[in-house]
């Protein structure tokens, strides 16, 4: 059973360090979020999730493209943005029979209730996990297929009231 202090370890907000993408075990390049990744996810206590990923390259990452989008804007730059930028967002709940202990298991986001990428609508995304230094670092691990494993390290982002 996932115990309540586990809950409590992914709620709240983190930020992304870095992502190592292997296939069967071997490096290989990440060409999703380029050399530079950024991101955040959170977790609400009442068991909801959103999660965000870029790429920071602004060759990956047209700069000058605003909303609602313009005449002058090519779709070739925003289909830039679509293919290295993922955000998705839904209930999340444990793999009880995964865990190990209070800060190793597997959580499962979704169903999706919404993603930028459309495939990603209602689907279960399967992470393995690791907290380490008392929980202020957190370790996403993703199977993609194909031997494909991403393993995503987050950090804890400190309180952060300005209205109290
Ligand atoms: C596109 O149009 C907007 C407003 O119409 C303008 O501010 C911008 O500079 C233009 N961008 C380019 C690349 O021409
Ligand atoms: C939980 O993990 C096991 C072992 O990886 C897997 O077989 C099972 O499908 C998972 N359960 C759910 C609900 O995803
Ligand atoms: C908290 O947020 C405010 C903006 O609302 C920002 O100015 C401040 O630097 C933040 N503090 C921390 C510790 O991140």
């Amino acid at each position: 059973m996932v115990t309540t202090h586990t809950l409590n370890l992914f709620v709240g907000a983190f930020t992304l360090l870095n992502i190592t993408r292997t296939q069967n075990g071997n490096p290989i390049a990440d060409v999703t979020y380029g050399e530079v990744p950024a991101g955040t996810i959170m977790y609400t206590p009442t068991g909801y999730m959103s999660a965000v990923l870029t790429a920071t390259d602004p060759s990956l990452r047209p700069l000058d493209l605003t909303l609602p989008a313009q005449s002058n804007q090519t779709d070739a730059e925003w289909a830039k943005v679509g293919e290295h930028t993922l955000g998705y967002s839904g209930p999340f709940y444990f793999n009880d029979t995964v865990s190990t202990d209070d800060f190793h298991g597997q959580i499962i986001h979704g169903p999706l209730i919404a993603a930028t990428l459309p495939s990603f609508v209602g689907s279960l995304q399967h992470r393995d996990f690791v907290f380490t230094e008392n929980g202020n670092y957190l370790n996403l691990i993703g199977n993609l297929g194909d031997g494909v494993v991403d393993s995503l390290w987050w950090k804890r982002l400190v309180r952060n009231v300005t209205f109290v």
